[in-house]
């Protein structure tokens, strides 16, 4: 692959093959080594999580890492990101992560990129965060593999939210067995994948095998889409009350970061549906396989 730009560029098949290198990778403790490629991050959005599982994942396979800061870059004296990209390519640095607010950046950096280079996209926008989807898939195969008959609930600030994006395209593709889209009718999907929309947590939530919740996006909140803090809490927040529509071995996502008491409360974060912590375990083996599959 040349550059991994969004969940459509991938066949089932496909998504497959990076599952099951990815849980092969958490298997093992001594990999294949990619030390020709040089790996840099432009991350003009804030991150933990994605950014710092690039970085161990990178360091795993030996890829050396230009530890590169977009905010103290020659960007701040206007130089545009294209010439950035240009600028590193000609240094020698061959996989750019890139983190953007702007929908469709990095598939527009792809287009003019040296060939040299590959295109990671680490999240733009709401439009798409193909590693979250990804290694989402990754934790659910792991404890329940038969996705045909599988019911998965995504939740919250859908309409702002490119993890919900990335994994509407990637319940398409895996043909799973049904996805309940729950949110407000002001944070509900502009574009559907997949699924069905409802406002109802109980009619969305019930039977869930899988529940998704999601982040309340505040920085991409628009004009009219501002939600009452209390009106969410009573009808969309994830409790030990609402957990109960689902089945009893549910299991509870959420891609981070928290924020809890609003869309998810501390006891379902911490309980023992939780697989939030494995989902990060889970990120480095993903962007392991992701990394190899654009150099390989
Ligand atoms: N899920 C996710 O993208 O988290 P970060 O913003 O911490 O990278």
């Amino acid at each position: 692959m040349k550059h991994f730009l969004e969940i459509s560029q991938l066949s089932a098949d496909d998504i497959h093959r990076l599952i099951q290198r990815a849980l092969y990778f958490k298997t093992i403790s001594s990999y294949p080594v990619y030390d020709k490629s040089t790996v840099a991050h432009l991350f003009y959005e804030h991150s933990t999580r994605t950014r710092a599982s690039f970085d161990l994942a990178a360091k795993k396979l030996g890829m050396p890492i230009l530890h590169f800061d977009v905010h103290q870059s020659a960007e701040k004296k206007g130089e545009v990101v294209g010439d950035t990209v240009r600028t590193l390519a000609a240094m020698g640095v061959s996989i750019l992560i890139i983190r953007h607010a702007q929908n469709g950046l990095p598939h527009a950096l792809s287009i003019n990129a040296p060939a040299s280079v590959h295109i990671m996209n680490a999240g733009d926008g709401n439009h798409a965060h193909p590693s979250q989807a990804l290694l989402d898939f990754m934790t659910i195969i792991e404890q329940k593999p038969a996705l045909h008959t599988l019911k998965v609930a995504i939740m919250g600030d859908i309409r702002h939210s490119r993890v919900a994006n990335s994994l509407q395209v990637m319940c398409q593709r895996l043909q799973i067995g049904s996805l309940s889209l729950i949110a407000p009718p002001c944070w509900q999907p502009t574009t559907r994948h997949y699924g069905t929309v409802t406002d109802s947590l109980q009619e969305g939530l019930a039977d869930a095998d899988v529940i998704i919740c999601l982040r309340v996006q505040r920085e991409r909140l628009m004009v009219g889409e501002e939600v009452a803090f209390e009106s969410y809490r009573q009808g969309f927040a994830l409790t030990e009350k609402s957990l109960a529509y689902a089945k009893p071995d549910v299991m509870v996502m959420h891609p981070g970061p928290l924020n809890r008491g609003v869309e998810i409360d501390s006891e379902v974060a911490d309980g023992a549906h939780s697989f939030i912590l494995q989902q990060v375990q889970n990120g480095v083996f993903m962007r392991m396989a992701m990394l190899e599959s654009l150099v390989n």
